[in-house]
């Protein structure tokens, strides 16, 4: 059984004077809109505050409100998107737009059952989304809080399986005492908030911490060893001859409708494994292009979350037009053709 060191009233009113006093300012705290709510915990999602604030503030320039979000292009969001990484975040927030016009009447539903069953809604953003935006008392569990509560509350073992489901229901109580659930709106960020600056991971700052004198791991000096570590999936490794067919600032890029990754982005025309002597060869029957080739380039590397994408850039001319239908000459970055920032990172690694 987990159990507070402190009173709930103490540790709750311990943590919200903290947050009161340290809280940053960030544009999805301004007030408690649902689609901002929503918004901005999708893009937080695996991506630090840092990142996520200027597109935050952009995305909903262009996109104000969910009946907006619904109407737009899915090549169109991609491309606000673009750079942010975890391109299916984006197209769920696009496809759970449409259900809410059609049928919630435009609005967030209040229930977690309903919130739980939109696209990309977990546990964790539905937990957020409730909260946050309507102030209901339920827990969010995302991983600065469960790193927060594993060293609070000394949890040894790893966190997962009946650990976590543990931990789970040890916040669902907690919520529900009234200390905490009037407040339920900055409690939970107060501990977002908390796990971001205080209780991080390699080097918490506890001497700054409000919950120290009462803190399990850190009476044993526990604090750094906790939580135990997840055992990762291991790193997949691909490599890609990419080919670069440059006309002015434009390139000739093709749609991927091949692989689960990068589904529905602009690229250069790749093939697979690093460049032979038979790559023209290779282009001619993966592609249809007749190519020759120039000169190739160092590669550039690109993660996207368990790949590491080994992209090996060729400089090529076309010896004979590119079958229309399956390419466009663009401008990369241009509105309407979104590509992968790894685009980005080849050219950029052109001009060094
Ligand atoms: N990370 C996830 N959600 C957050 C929020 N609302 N504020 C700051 N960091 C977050």
């Amino acid at each position: 059984m987990l159990k507070l060191p402190i009173p709930v009233k103490e540790l709750a009113s311990r943590l919200l004077k903290w947050y009161r006093e340290n809280r940053r300012e960030l544009p999805w705290r301004t007030d408690s809109d649902p689609y901002r709510v929503w918004v901005s915990e999708i893009m937080l999602q695996q991506t630090q505050v840092k990142t996520v604030v200027p597109y935050f503030e952009e995305f909903l320039r262009t996109y104000p409100n969910i009946e907006a979000l619904a109407d737009a292009q899915e090549n169109e969001i991609l491309s606000a998107w673009s750079g942010l990484g975890y391109y299916k975040r984006a197209r769920n927030l696009h496809k759970t737009a449409q259900i809410l016009c059609e049928q919630h009447g435009g609005e967030f539903p209040r229930d977690f059952s309903q919130v739980l069953q939109l696209p990309g809604i977990g546990p964790y953003t539905a937990g957020a989304i409730l909260s946050l935006a309507y102030g209901e008392p339920v827990p969010i569990l995302d991983g600065n809080i469960s790193r927060l509560f594993s060293r609070y509350l000394k949890i040894e073992g790893v966190l997962e399986g009946s650990t976590l489901a543990q931990l789970q229901k040890f916040l669902v109580q907690l919520v529900s005492e009234a200390s905490v659930s009037e407040n339920i709106r900055d409690f939970n960020q107060a501990l977002m908030e908390m796990g971001a600056l205080v209780c991080t991971p390699r080097n918490p700052q506890c001497v700054s911490c409000p919950l120290a004198a009462s803190c399990l791991a850190y009476q044993k000096g526990l604090e750094k060893t906790l939580p135990r570590p997840r055992t990762r999936r291991a790193v997949q490794e691909f490599h890609y001859t990419v080919a670069l067919i440059a006309r002015g600032e434009k390139y000739l890029l093709t749609q991927n409708w091949e692989d689960t990754f990068l589904r529905g982005f602009w690229e250069f025309p790749r093939i697979q494994g690093p460049p032979t002597p038979r790559l023209a060869e290779k282009f001619k029957k993966t592609h249809g292009l007749h190519l020759k080739v120039r000169e190739k380039t160092a590669p550039v590397a690109h993660r996207i979350t368990f790949r590491k994408l080994n992209f090996h850039p060729v400089l090529v001319s076309l010896q004979s037009p590119a079958p229309h239908q399956k390419f466009t000459w663009t401008r990369p970055g241009q509105k309407g053709y979104p590509v992968s920032s790894y685009i980005k990172k080849i050219l950029n690694s052109l001009e060094s």
